[in-house]
């Protein structure tokens, strides 16, 4: 596990974005793991920036979300469908009919997440996971408790992680889904490569957990630990209360 603490929020994007982008140039078929919510906004800005300056070309690219709110229809504002096709997809020259998100809506939950797991496979698996953390230390929906070995399923939302993203629902946490589609911690640390971002105080105390306490159900993002290769970037404010010190790159961007 490789920990990074950049400067600030636009840094931390731009080195998600470069770790991504040198992935796709080497392999123009990759899979990639993405993530929604406000952490991964700057990565996919940056993403959208090199596709259109640099020629960076998603056209063989095959995307997996995390997670979907059950229930919201594709087209609403904050499912996370269409928060993908806004923030990324109709922005970069992906083929729509690359890109996978769990389908919220099914009419059986079970039989679509198996699917989604069995696509997974088939496409060879996930070359790169990108992560935000909840302040709970969930990563995607997988809430505190969730087993470290899950595999994509239905999960309750926990009170805080509603609370949180009661913000992209005018506030209202009576319009926040209470159900969530989600890869399993287990699907995410089948992935070749993950990444996870976190900035701002908020994820101080999440992030402190996940990187130097125990490996806990209790903390899901405590998982990553064992990862073959996982690299957590943090702004200043979100690495705030860890206690040892880390570089501010990692070791691939070093000249040696
Ligand atoms: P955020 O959410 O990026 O909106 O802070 C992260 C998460 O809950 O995983």
């Amino acid at each position: 596990m490789e920990v990074v603490v950049k400067e600030n929020y636009d840094e931390i994007s731009k080195l998600a974005a470069q770790m991504i982008a040198d992935l796709i140039r080497k392999k123009k078929n990759a899979v990639l793991g993405l993530a929604t919510g406000s952490t991964p906004l700057g990565t996919y800005k940056e993403l959208v920036r090199m596709h259109k300056e640099e020629g960076l070309d998603f056209s063989g690219i095959i995307t997996f979300n995390l997670d979907e709110y059950v229930g919201l229809p594709p087209l609403h504002p904050e499912s996370y469908r269409y928060f993908m096709n806004t923030n990324l997809f109709d922005q970069i020259n992906v083929k729509k009919e690359n890109t996978n998100v769990p389908d919220g809506n099914a009419e059986d939950q079970d039989l679509s997440c198996q699917e989604y797991e069995d696509k997974i496979k088939k496409m060879g698996g996930l070359d790169i996971q990108l992560l935000g953390i909840g302040g709970n230390g969930h990563i995607a929906f997988n809430e505190p408790g969730s087993s470290l070995s899950s595999r994509t399923r239905t999960k309750t939302l926990t009170e805080k992680t509603r609370q949180d993203n009661a913000r992209f629902f005018n506030n209202d946490i009576t319009l926040v889904p209470k159900y969530a589609v989600t890869m399993g911690i287990g699907t995410i640390m089948d992935a070749g490569e993950i990444i996870l971002l976190a900035n701002g105080t908020n994820k101080a105390d999440a992030v402190a957990q996940a990187v130097e306490g125990p490996v806990s159900s209790h903390c899901p993002a405590s998982a990553l630990q064992s990862h073959k290769m996982v690299t957590m970037i943090f702004d200043k404010e979100a690495a705030s209360k860890l206690k040892d010190h880390y570089p501010t790159d990692p070791v691939r961007n070093k000249k040696v």
